[in-house]
């Protein structure tokens, strides 16, 4: 069947580029909520814009992420290192965007905070549908969300399959590594735990095998990343709000502090000390 016929073209008109992307749709979405005397505080565009653009990168990273466990899955350690180089990208422009935040005022931020109400980036299921991909699970978090929704389907879903840790490491045994079977039936709900039999595994590879060493290297990267996000967010609460109370409820800036440092990937850092 010809899909260019000219019958076909009459009746759908050519695509644009405002179509294919639905500019309008998008232009539409950023509604502020604060109303001063001339009109919304001008902060709360850059707020509201920056957040949606982090929501649509969390996006790309999920998609992105399921890419590459799907081509550890397949044994495609080249093409696997290919797409976390890709991720890794976002992830710099996304530590770097913090920047444009922080050239808001704690009294810019004030003059609309409190129109957010309860509203907090820790409320974004996408954060944590990353954070379940790279092994940081909670069932709190699931429940936090209504039942049916969007948000709670995608974190049940991603809650009980296994995390880009166990892809790597049920590749490394397809590799031919000795890893132990504890570790490639553990619950893939459970926190990714050190393991001495992992890094005495992962030593070997890093002195023997440079085509894995360096997938390893990308994880470290991703790791590494994860926790500039973290570190960055949090001098941004700190300059932003102080020790104020965060508006998700939390203790704000001390209960973020309390999440960096911790690695993803603990295999990974334990090792430098051994090689
Ligand atoms: C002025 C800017 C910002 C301030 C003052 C701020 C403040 C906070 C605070 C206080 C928390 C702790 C939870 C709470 O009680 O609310 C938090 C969590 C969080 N924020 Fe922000 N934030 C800002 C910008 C952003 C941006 C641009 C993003 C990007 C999406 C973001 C994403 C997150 C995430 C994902 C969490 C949860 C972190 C976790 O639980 O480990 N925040 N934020």
């Amino acid at each position: 069947m010809n899909h260019q016929s000219p019958i076909n073209n009459q009746q759908s008109p050519a695509v644009t580029y405002a179509s294919y992307l639905k500019i309008d749709e998008l232009l539409s979405l950023q509604q502020p909520r604060s109303t001063g005397p001339t009109g919304p505080e001008h902060d709360e565009m850059l707020f509201i814009v920056i957040h949606q653009v982090y929501e649509l990168w969390f996006k790309e990273l999920l998609h992105e992420f399921d890419r590459v466990r799907r081509l550890l899955e397949d044994d495609e350690p080249h093409r696997a290192q290919h797409t976390l180089k890709r991720i890794l990208t976002i992830l710099k422009v996304m530590v770097a965007q913090l920047d444009i935040l922080e050239t808001m005022t704690p009294l810019e931020f004030l003059s609309f905070r409190q129109r957010l109400d309860a509203a907090s980036g820790f409320q974004s299921d996408q954060f944590r549908q990353i954070e379940f991909v790279l092994g940081v699970k909670s069932a709190g978090a699931i429940e936090r969300f209504a039942d049916g929704s969007r948000a709670r389907t995608e974190l049940e879903r991603r809650y009980h399959e296994p995390t880009l840790w166990d892809a790597f490491l049920r590749y490394l045994a397809r590799e031919g590594y000795a890893v132990p079977k504890s570790q490639l039936e553990r619950d893939v709900v459970a926190p990714v735990e050190p393991s001495p039999e992992v890094e005495q595994i992962l030593v070997t590879l890093y002195r023997r095998d440079a085509k894995n060493a360096e997938l390893c290297e990308r994880l470290v990267d991703l790791d590494e990343g994860m926790q500039e996000w973290r570190y960055r967010h949090v001098k941004m609460v700190e300059r932003t709000i102080g020790a104020k109370r965060g508006t998700g409820g939390s203790a704000g800036a001390a209960y973020l502090r309390e999440t960096i440092g911790r690695p993803l990937f603990p295999d990974l850092w334990e090792i430098r000390s051994q090689l």
